[in-house]
């Protein structure tokens, strides 16, 4: 009989070549399935697609007996427990690189945003505050010149740097594996210490995915270490800073301000008082949201299952220890 898979969110494109191998239920609904439907579901299907908003734990892993693969349409993977699916020998596979340019465009639209108060200036304009034009009115510091820390240095931070060159900033980078000193001279970038990175930014942007050591990685000591006149951006994780002392240094003017794209938890709460700093920017995890790169996530999450499906290594393979 066919192979069955589960989609658990529509996609934008065509699951035609899907179809022709396998019998594909999609989830139709706005919101995420929740856990136990998922759960029942994983327990009969060939092949799973999901998403960052799908908790696929060690208790769904194992209830999956026939499952042989899983397909995330995301770069990042927290939300999957890649060591139970190991152990299983399911390969998991995600979406690298498609989305590296539309992350690093944003990334420089929520720095330049949160510099220049874009979207502050334009509540202030709907408010009907514009009375005339003020030498000193919504002023920010300078994008051009200043210093770049980029935190995590793969696909992503690298794009974010290549971006850099028009705004003649300095760009120094920390990472847990420091680059070849070809690419540093070519990108024009100078290896830190984590510490005096913070020390010496006026952007901090986060590139690192989330893991036990990125965990809360940004929190009290660290926006003490870093400039008054500091801006934070993250399009990364949420949960690699931790929210109340994001809120402590941005009200205590320990640092001026911050642009970030996924929050702790996801979504944000309404009741989040991050909501009410005039200094934060904060958007809905629209890292990867270009009309081109979600459908070539999208086919690239279908190449994976269906190459799951047929029992061929996945293209683009997060533990490749399974064919081992
Ligand atoms: C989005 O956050 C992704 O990991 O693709
Ligand atoms: C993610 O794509 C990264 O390696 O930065």
């Amino acid at each position: 009989s066919q192979a069955k898979v589960f989609v658990t969110r529509r996609l934008p494109t065509e699951l035609q070549q899907l179809q022709e191998i396998a019998d594909v239920e999609v989830w139709m609904e706005r919101q995420p399935p929740p856990y136990e439907v998922l759960l029942a579901k994983t327990k009969e299907i060939d092949g799973l697609l999901c998403l960052l908003t799908d908790q696929i734990d060690r208790q769904l892993i194992e209830a999956a007996t026939s499952i042989k693969v899983i397909s995330q349409m995301a770069v990042g993977y927290d939300n999957i427990d890649i060591l139970s699916a190991t152990a299983r020998r399911i390969p998991i596979g995600h979406t690298p690189g498609v989305l590296t340019d539309a992350t690093a465009d944003l990334t420089w639209a929520l720095l330049m945003a949160a510099a220049r108060r874009v979207v502050e200036a334009d509540r202030f304009t709907r408010g009907g505050e514009w009375r005339t034009w003020e030498p000193d009115l919504l002023l920010g510091p300078n994008v051009t010149g200043a210093t770049l820390g980029i935190v995590g240095f793969g696909r992503i931070g690298q794009a974010v740097a290549r971006r850099a060159k028009g705004f003649e900033t300095r760009i120094i980078y920390t990472s847990k594996h420091r680059c070849e000193p070809e690419l540093e001279e070519s990108l024009g970038v100078e290896f830190a210490s984590f510490e005096r990175l913070l020390q010496e930014s006026d952007f901090v942007t986060i590139h690192t995915p989330l893991t036990a050591d990125t965990h809360h990685l940004f929190s009290e000591p660290q926006f003490a270490l870093m400039k008054q006149s500091a801006i934070l951006i993250n399009t990364a994780r949420g949960t690699i800073v931790e929210p109340n002392a994001l809120y402590q240094a941005l009200s205590n003017g320990q640092i001026a301000g911050a642009a970030i794209d996924v929050t702790e938890p996801e979504p944000i709460p309404t009741d989040s008082p991050l909501l009410s700093l005039d200094n934060l920017i904060i958007t809905p995890h629209i890292g990867s949201a270009s009309r081109q790169t979600r459908k070539k996530m999208a086919d690239m999450a279908i190449e994976n299952l269906i190459a799951g499906l047929k029992g061929e290594r996945l293209p683009y393979c997060v533990n490749p220890e399974v064919y081992q």
